[in-house]
């Protein structure tokens, strides 16, 4: 089968590229790194936790993988490890199900939206000023959830979810635009709209992780902005619809600064 390359530069095979995925340690993040680590990509886990990562392949060997740690508002620092990364995968998040104290309120909105939108500024920022020959179209994964758009049964959990496709519907038409003056072919995003699996943040999903992540990766293969994987056919119908809806929304109100250099 013939290698998929990058649509910027068909040169550039779209395998075997530095990925770095945030949530790491996680259900989602693991099942991620080993369904990457089959495609041949360099991986960055990026943790929260403390706790040596050791994640496995299909016949029981370690995946070879750089394990970096983080914490939500110190974004900045991970500027100087960004600038080696070719695909950022923001995939972290806290359900508080029925809490709503203000610390859970502070909690949901820092880690479930505005620590990924500070992420994706800042990949844009360090990927627009690094060199864009022989470098594959730098690209973004933003895990959103289908609570995007409908209950999950987790007031703030919803909130925080609804927040951060609001912020990534509005700013990624700005984030993806080519620079013609430095050669700068803009980002590329793909949103993630997932429905409920398996994890430590859903122990009752129905679908599987590993399920979840293969699919991730099947879709990005045939290039969709929008990715989604859910049992529930509505949202394959509503996703695009409210997609289109904001970017017709956004479109028609928002008018753009140049971009900081
Ligand atoms: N499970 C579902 O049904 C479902 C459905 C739709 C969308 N999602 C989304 O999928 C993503 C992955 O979730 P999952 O189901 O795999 O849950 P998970 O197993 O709980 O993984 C989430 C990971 O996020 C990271 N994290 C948690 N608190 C953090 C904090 N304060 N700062 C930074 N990182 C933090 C942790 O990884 P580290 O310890 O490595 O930092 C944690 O393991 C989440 O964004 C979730 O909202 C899940």
């Amino acid at each position: 089968m013939a290698a998929v390359s990058d649509p910027i530069n068909p040169a550039l095979p779209l395998t075997g590229r530095t990925v770095a995925i945030t949530g790491a340690g996680g259900t989602l993040g693991q099942a991620l790194l080993r369904r990457l680590h089959r495609r041949g990509d360099r991986l960055i886990a990026l943790t929260s936790g403390t706790t040596p990562l050791e994640i496995r392949d299909g016949k029981g060997c370690a995946i070879p993988l750089r394990q970096v740690g983080w914490a939500v508002g110190q974004e900045e620092a991970l500027a100087p490890l960004l600038a080696e990364v070719d695909l950022l995968v923001l995939n972290h998040g806290i359900n508080v199900h029925g809490d709503r104290s203000v610390d859970s309120v502070e909690r949901s909105l820092e880690v479930n939206a505005l620590s990924l939108w500070r992420l994706l500024e800042l990949f844009a920022r360090v990927a627009r000023s690094r060199p864009t020959v022989s470098r594959p179209r730098p690209e973004v994964w933003v895990n959103t959830s289908e609570a995007e758009i409908q209950v999950a049964i987790s007031p703030l959990y919803e909130i925080s979810k609804r927040l951060l496709g609001q912020l990534l519907s509005l700013r990624a038409p700005v984030l993806e635009r080519p620079d013609g003056a430095t050669g700068f072919p803009g980002l590329r995003i793909r949103r993630l709209v997932l429905g409920p699996f398996r994890s430590n943040l859903n122990p009752v999903g129905v679908m599987g992780a590993d399920f979840v992540a293969n699919e991730i990766v099947r879709q990005a293969g045939w290039n969709c902005s929008l990715i989604i994987v859910t049992p529930n056919p509505f949202i394959y119908l509503l996703m695009p619809l409210t997609t289109l809806g904001r970017w017709l929304y956004v479109q028609s109100l928002c008018r753009d600064s140049p971009p900081p250099t």
